[in-house]
């Protein structure tokens, strides 16, 4: 769920959301160097930057400063999350550096700051470090847990190429040019369809202000939304700002065969069944 909200003065859209961590994801390590650096290995390495733009690199470098540290990490990423997909993959990244490297330089750093270092680094970061499911608002960086009742079952479908972030917000804001936007605003029924875990409310809850924008960016994804309905998802929408598209299963046997489906259905670049919430290990 994501409800966009007018521009603020600073650039970024007030948001409300509800982020929600799934078991997809990367892994990373960090061993003692000199300087920071970032080794990216697994499917999607050739997409990942390895310089200082890696957003794994910047969260180490600005952990090192917040604690006046001159120390170095060599950081270790197997990169699974498709990357620029909408899935904030590169946010847990940079959550990952912060809390293998907060240990390795024996900072233990209380979960305030090192989350504050988070929000300087990216919207989405502060939720990366916590993970399960929460509320985001602001610009998603101010957070508050919610409960969910149960396991839920989803299918990602990638693509086969990204879409950027900033361009999908801008596409959203022409299209709103000539509506005044509302505040933005999670319904109480969408909290309650999660604290039960009743995928079948959920399904008529879920919604994503962006997803016009990516459409209109990339109207292939009707197809694929289309194709995870036929093949008899409860709901589809475009994650976060695309092009990833999310399917709610009601189990993990529906789960397996949409993905089975998807994947064959030539609407996408791959489908992948996950489930929700996921903790931070
Ligand atoms: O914070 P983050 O670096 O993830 O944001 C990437 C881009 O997404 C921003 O530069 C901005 O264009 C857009 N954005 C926004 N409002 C938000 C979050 C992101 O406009 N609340």
């Amino acid at each position: 769920m994501l409800s966009v909200g007018p521009v603020r003065p600073d650039g970024f859209h007030e948001l409300a959301t509800v982020f929600h961590a799934v078991s997809l994801y990367d892994e990373i390590t960090a061993v003692h160097a000199d300087a920071v650096t970032v080794h990216v290995t697994g499917p999607y390495a050739e997409h990942t930057p390895a310089d200082e733009s890696n957003l794994a690199v910047r969260a180490a470098r600005a952990l090192a400063r917040k604690a006046r540290l001159r120390s170095g990490a060599l950081l270790r990423v197997h990169k699974q999350i498709p990357v620029a997909a909408g899935l904030a993959g590169g946010s847990a990244d940079a959550a990952g550096a912060l809390l293998a490297c907060d240990r390795l330089w024996g900072l233990r750093l209380p979960e305030s700051r090192l989350g504050a270092v988070a929000a300087g680094l990216g919207s989405d970061v502060p939720f990366a470090l916590q993970g399960g499911t929460a509320v985001g608002t602001g610009r998603g960086e101010r957070l508050r847990p919610v409960p969910v009742g149960g396991s839920l079952h989803w299918v990602l479908a990638t693509a086969d190429s990204g879409l950027s972030t900033p361009e999908v917000y801008r596409r959203l804001d022409e299209l709103r040019s000539d509506r005044k936007v509302p505040a933005p605003s999670v319904p109480g029924e969408l909290l309650a369809a999660l604290a039960s875990a009743d995928a079948d409310a959920l399904a008529g809850l879920l919604h994503n202000d962006l997803q016009e924008a990516a459409l209109a960016l990339r109207p292939a994804l009707g197809d694929t939304l289309a194709a995870g309905r036929t093949a008899g998802a409860l709901a589809g929408i475009v994650s976060g700002s695309g092009p990833t598209c999310v399917f709610l299963a009601r189990d993990a046997v529906s789960a397996g065969a949409l993905a089975v489906e998807l994947a064959a259905s030539g609407t996408c670049a791959s489908a992948l069944a996950v489930t929700g919430p996921a903790d931070v290990g």
